[in-house]
């Protein structure tokens, strides 16, 4: 028994405990649930855009933003998910002031371009504190969010070339509008030239 006790390390139970509990790091769950909560701001902000785009009379702008505003809560929920079944507590979150208002047209899908610039950072973020750790598991994870990012970037700045190309002047915020759908992700244009 005196033989046990001196080859036992001593050990700090509460600290087993959260060990055991969770795959993820105080600094990863807290930085992952902070995203959790980004993702589910940038749904309310996209559903506002909608609604924004609708009472301009932009059909299609309004349309992509309801479905812009649905991928980003499928995005809350995924990283909520993840840290539940990292044994970590995903935390619901409370989502306060939503923008409802952005100038103009244009100045609806800069906002949208904004906001993805400060999810990529978000992103970069995390994964830089998963790399640190050596937490592979997260970093793995994250490699999605990574591309995904990528993609909403790269359509967003398309989006905002539309003004550029067309021009607001006579017609053209409505042909805006109809080409809205058409912007698709790098690979999307690559399989439709297929
Ligand atoms: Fe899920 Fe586009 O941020």
């Amino acid at each position: 028994m005196v033989f046990l006790t001196i080859l036992l390390p001593k050990h700090n139970p509460m600290k087993d405990t959260i060990r055991i509990k969770t795959s993820l790091s105080e600094e990863i769950e807290s930085l992952l649930n902070d995203q959790v909560k980004m993702e589910g701001k940038s749904s309310s902000i996209y559903l506002a855009m909608a609604a924004y785009s609708d009472q301009l009379g932009f059909e299609n702008s309004s349309e992509f933003f309801f479905t812009q505003s649905e991928e980003e809560r499928q995005h809350m929920l995924k990283i909520f998910r993840y840290i539940a079944d990292s044994g970590g507590t995903p935390i619901s979150p409370d989502i306060t002031a939503v923008p409802q208002e952005f100038g103009s047209f244009r100045g609806v899908f800069e906002s949208a371009l904004e906001q993805e610039i400060a999810v990529t950072k978000a992103i970069n973020k995390i994964l830089s504190a998963a790399y640190q750790e050596g937490d592979h598991a997260t970093a793995n994870f994250l490699q999605w969010f990574v591309r995904e990012q990528q993609e909403e970037e790269f359509t967003a700045r398309k989006r905002i070339e539309l003004f550029d190309v067309i021009g607001e002047e006579g017609i053209g915020r409505y042909m805006i509008d109809q080409k809205i759908p058409e912007i698709a992700p790098p690979e999307a244009e690559a399989d439709l030239n297929a």
